[in-house]
C-alpha cells in the first residue's frame, strides 16, 4: 500500500464513523402512542410530577397509565388538534381491555446499579441534570442522555458526594 492508499483508507473510515455518529444521532423512537413532551409541558404547563407521579417518592419515577391520560383526553373535550382526538379513541381502546400502555424504556441501567431518585430530588437536583432536554423534545430520541458511569461520578465529586464503588453498585 502506498501512502495515498493508506490516507485514502483513514479518510474513508473516518467518513464511516462520521456517517454512523450522525445515523445514531437522528434515530427516533417508537412508543405505543406517539407522546410528545414540549406540547404538554412546555405549551400546556403540565409539570413533571403530573405524569411521573413516584418520582419524588420512589427510587423510580414511574411512568403514566391511561387514567392519567384520561384527564385530559376525554370525549367531548373540544380541541382543534385532531391529534388530541386520535388519543381519546386510543386510550379508550386501552381502557376498554383494561390494558397497560407498555412503554418502552429509554433510560435503563444495568441491574448492577443502585439508583434512586427520590434522593436526588430530595437532595434539590433538578431533572435537566440527568434527562437534558427530554422532557421538553417533541420526540422521545431513544437515546439516554448525560447517563454514564462518569455523570453520576461527575456530579458526586463536585459535591463530595460519596464515590465509593459499593454506594452505586451490588
Ligand atoms: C393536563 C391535560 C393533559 C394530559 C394529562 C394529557 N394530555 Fe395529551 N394533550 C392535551 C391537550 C390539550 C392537547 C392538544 C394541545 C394542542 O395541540 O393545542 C394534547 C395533545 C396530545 C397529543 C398530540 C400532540 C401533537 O404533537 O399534536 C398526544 C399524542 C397526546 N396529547 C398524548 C397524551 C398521552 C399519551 C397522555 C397520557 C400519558 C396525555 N396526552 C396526557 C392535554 C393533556
Ligand atoms: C402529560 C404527561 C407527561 C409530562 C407532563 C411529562 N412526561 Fe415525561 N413521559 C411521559 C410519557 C407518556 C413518557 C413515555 C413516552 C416517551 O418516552 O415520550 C415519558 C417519558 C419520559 C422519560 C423517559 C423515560 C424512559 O426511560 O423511558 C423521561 C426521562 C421523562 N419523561 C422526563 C420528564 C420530565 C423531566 C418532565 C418535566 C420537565 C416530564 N417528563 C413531563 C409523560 C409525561
Ligand atoms: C441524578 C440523576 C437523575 C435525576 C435528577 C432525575 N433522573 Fe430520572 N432517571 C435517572 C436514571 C439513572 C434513570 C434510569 C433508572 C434505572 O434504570 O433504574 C432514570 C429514569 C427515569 C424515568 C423512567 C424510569 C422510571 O424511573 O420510571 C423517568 C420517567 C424519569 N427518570 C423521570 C425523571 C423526572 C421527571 C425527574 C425530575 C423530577 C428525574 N427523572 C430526575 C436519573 C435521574
Ligand atoms: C447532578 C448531580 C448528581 C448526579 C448527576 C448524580 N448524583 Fe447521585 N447524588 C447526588 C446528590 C446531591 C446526592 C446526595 C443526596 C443526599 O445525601 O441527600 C446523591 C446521592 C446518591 C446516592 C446515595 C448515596 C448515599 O450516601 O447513600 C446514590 C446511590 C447515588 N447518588 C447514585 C447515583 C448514580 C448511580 C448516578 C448516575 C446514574 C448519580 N447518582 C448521579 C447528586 C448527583
Ligand atoms: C456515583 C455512582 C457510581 C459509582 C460511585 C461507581 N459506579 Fe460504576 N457504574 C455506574 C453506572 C451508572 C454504570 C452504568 C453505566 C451505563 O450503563 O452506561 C456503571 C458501570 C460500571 C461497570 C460496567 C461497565 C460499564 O461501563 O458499563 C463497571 C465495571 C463499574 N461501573 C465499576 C465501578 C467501580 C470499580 C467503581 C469504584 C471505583 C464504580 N464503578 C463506582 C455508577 C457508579
Amino acid at each position: 500500500m502506498n501512502k495515498q492508499t493508506v490516507f485514502s483508507a483513514a479518510a474513508i473510515l473516518i467518513l464511516v464513523i462520521c456517517i454512523s455518529v450522525l445515523a445514531v444521532g437522528k434515530r427516533s423512537f417508537d412508543q405505543p402512542i406517539e407522546f410528545n413532551h414540549y406540547k404538554h409541558f412546555v405549551e400546556l404547563d403540565v409539570e413533571c410530577q403530573f405524569c411521573h407521579q413516584t418520582v419524588e417518592a420512589n427510587d423510580v419515577a414511574g411512568l403514566p397509565n391511561v387514567e392519567i391520560c384520561i384527564f385530559c383526553h376525554e370525549e367531548g373535550v373540544v380541541s382543534e388538534n385532531p391529534r388530541f382526538h386520535e388519543v381519546v379513541q386510543i386510550i379508550r381502546e386501552y381502557s376498554r381491555r383494561q390494558e397497560k400502555i407498555k412503554w418502552n424504556r429509554i433510560y435503563d441501567l444495568p441491574s448492577h446499579v443502585i439508583f434512586s431518585h427520590r434522593i436526588h430530588i430530595g437532595a434539590g437536583v433538578e431533572c435537566e441534570s440527568c434527562h437534558g432536554i427530554t422532557g421538553k423534545s417533541k420526540r422521545p430520541s431513544g437515546q439516554p442522555e448525560l447517563i454514564s458511569m462518569d455523570s453520576c461520578m461527575d456530579c458526586h465529586r463536585r459535591n463530595n458526594i460519596e464515590t465509593d464503588c459499593l454506594v452505586c453498585h451490588k
